[in-house]
């Protein structure tokens, strides 16, 4: 029996990166999966290699700050799909954002928007489809961002509130069978973070050094993280913040 045999999981942003890994192993686990993503090709282009493999994938385009934008994909993915089983909160929008004296309200604002409104939305909808079929569980993705003072404003405030508001949601709806926990990954190897590294070399051999295993992450290992949360595993599992950081946290041993 596959891990997420007869589920359907929609992944917010599963376009690339994190999401896109996130998509084509839960599909190779047998779930549904509803690739969103508000780029149409990167989302059509996941759904596609998925189906190449015999999954089942549905894209939906949609802007998940957007309440319209989330009511109406909800509505067609119970059409087409059914109930909603899994909920991954993993979209951002992250560009420009930096110290709180420098950084413009206009960032500010999108950047709530999508890391900490669009969670709210998705997370809203996903609820009410959950309690028609019995429960499910939502991952939300967040980063050390919000554990550690590493930068941006915006970013790293939002994804502090996302650890609060989901681990509230645990609290409210665990009786209604539905699971909510948190992960905070350290640097990933996605496609967008290593385009920025790849500008600035003598940074990105600091950065390695910072992490007590020497590299960054996978955005597979991420993936595999979140794939144990959102099976039944994880039955006993909620309201938890699962750290996935190569030890970053841990911090590196101290020499004199
Ligand atoms: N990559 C890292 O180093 C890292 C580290 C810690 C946490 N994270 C977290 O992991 C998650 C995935 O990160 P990633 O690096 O794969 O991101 P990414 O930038 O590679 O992908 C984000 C996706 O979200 C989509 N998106 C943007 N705005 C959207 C909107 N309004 N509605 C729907 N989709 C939208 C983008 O088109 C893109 O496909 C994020 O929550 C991020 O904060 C990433």
């Amino acid at each position: 029996m596959k891990r997420l045999e007869n589920r359907v999981a929609l992944i917010s942003g599963a376009g690339g990166g994190i999401g896109s890994a996130m998509a084509e192993l839960f599909a190779r686990e047998g779930a549904a999966v509803v690739v969103n993503d508000v780029a149409v090709e990167a989302a059509e282009a996941v759904c596609a290699r998925i189906r190449g493999h015999g999954g089942r994938a549905m894209a939906a385009v949609a802007d998940i700050s957007s309440a319209a934008d989330v009511d109406r994909m909800f509505q067609a993915v119970e059409r087409e799909c059914g109930a909603v089983n899994v909920l991954v909160n993993n979209a951002i929008w992250s560009t420009g954002d930096t110290t709180i004296i420098e950084e413009d309200d206009a960032v500010f604002d999108k950047t709530i928007a999508v890391c900490l409104k669009g969670p709210y939305l998705c997370t809203k909808r996903a609820i009410g489809s959950m309690r028609k079929s019995g429960g499910g569980s939502i991952v939300t993705i967040s980063s050390v961002n919000a554990l550690l003072g590493v930068g941006e404003t915006a970013y790293t405030a939002a994804k502090g509130g996302l650890i609060a508001m989901m681990r509230l949601v645990a609290a409210e709806y665990g009786g209604d069978n539905i699971r909510s926990n948190v992960i905070c990954p350290g640097t990933i190897e996605t496609e967008n973070c290593m385009n920025y590294w790849k500008q600035y070399p003598a940074g990105y051999a600091k950065l390695l050094d910072m992490y007590p295993l020497g590299r960054i992450g996978k955005p597979e290992e991420v993936a595999a993280y979140a794939l144990f949360l959102a099976s039944n595993e994880a039955a006993f599992v909620t309201g938890t913040v699962c750290v996935i950081d190569g030890g970053l946290l841990a911090g590196k041993k101290f020499e004199v």
